[in-house]
């Protein structure tokens, strides 16, 4: 049998991002392990708690997902949830600046309190409202309601040394990439 073992990792950003829409149901958690999205969902009571499987080629990690909720009311409660977690994800949302400073507060303070090693991917989420780019890398030219630059944010994620990728809960893009990145990069042990 392969080895198993089991990551605890959860999931913080501003509310409305995209995390997961209440205490059942979720939109990144939601596409990652039911590959399902609903819209309009209610925003998260406290923290859901959901787990899932993700097998790499040599071993199979099982998450035990924590995800949290992003109104400010229930920032306090974000020490419990990721006190042990050996991986992260910090989610904003693409179309609004304000949601990536609040993912940088997240990731600072991760770096500060919770376990030395921490797994910490940065996620832009809602990649399906922003016009795709064309083949040489260029933004396509019209609509676009992007509001951070891919660069910009990947250029701070390599810096802190964290995963990046933008995906969209919505069409399920790169959603499953982000938790095999994640597994991929939690040490055997
Ligand atoms: P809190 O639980 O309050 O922290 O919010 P959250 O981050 O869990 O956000 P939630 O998953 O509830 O999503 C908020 C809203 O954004 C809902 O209406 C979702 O349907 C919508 N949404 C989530 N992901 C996407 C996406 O990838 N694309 C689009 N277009 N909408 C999305
Ligand atoms: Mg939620």
């Amino acid at each position: 049998p392969k080895p198993s073992s089991s990551v605890k990792l959860v999931l913080l950003g501003e509310a409305a991002v995209g995390k997961a829409p209440n205490m059942t149901q979720s939109s990144l958690v939601m596409r990652f392990v039911n590959n399902d999205f609903q819209d309009n969902k209610e925003p998260t009571i406290g923290a859901a708690f959901l787990t899932q499987k993700c097998t790499l080629p040599t071993r199979t990690i099982k998450f035990e997902i924590w995800d949290t909720a992003g109104q400010e009311r229930f920032a306090s409660l974000a020490p419990m949830y990721y006190r042990n977690a050996q991986a992260a994800l910090v989610v904003y949302d693409i179309t609004k600046p304000a949601s990536l400073i609040k993912a940088q507060h997240w990731v600072a303070e991760l770096q500060r309190q919770a376990s030395p090693g921490i797994v910490i991917a940065l996620v832009g989420n809602k990649l399906d409202l922003v016009a795709s780019a064309g083949s040489d890398g260029e933004e396509v030219e019209g609509e676009d309601a992007r509001g951070v630059p891919a660069a910009q944010a990947r250029s701070y994620a390599e810096e802190e040394g964290l995963l990046f990728f933008e995906t969209s809960a919505k069409t399920g893009e790169r959603v499953a990439e982000v938790f095999t990145a994640i597994a991929g990069a939690i040490p055997e042990t």
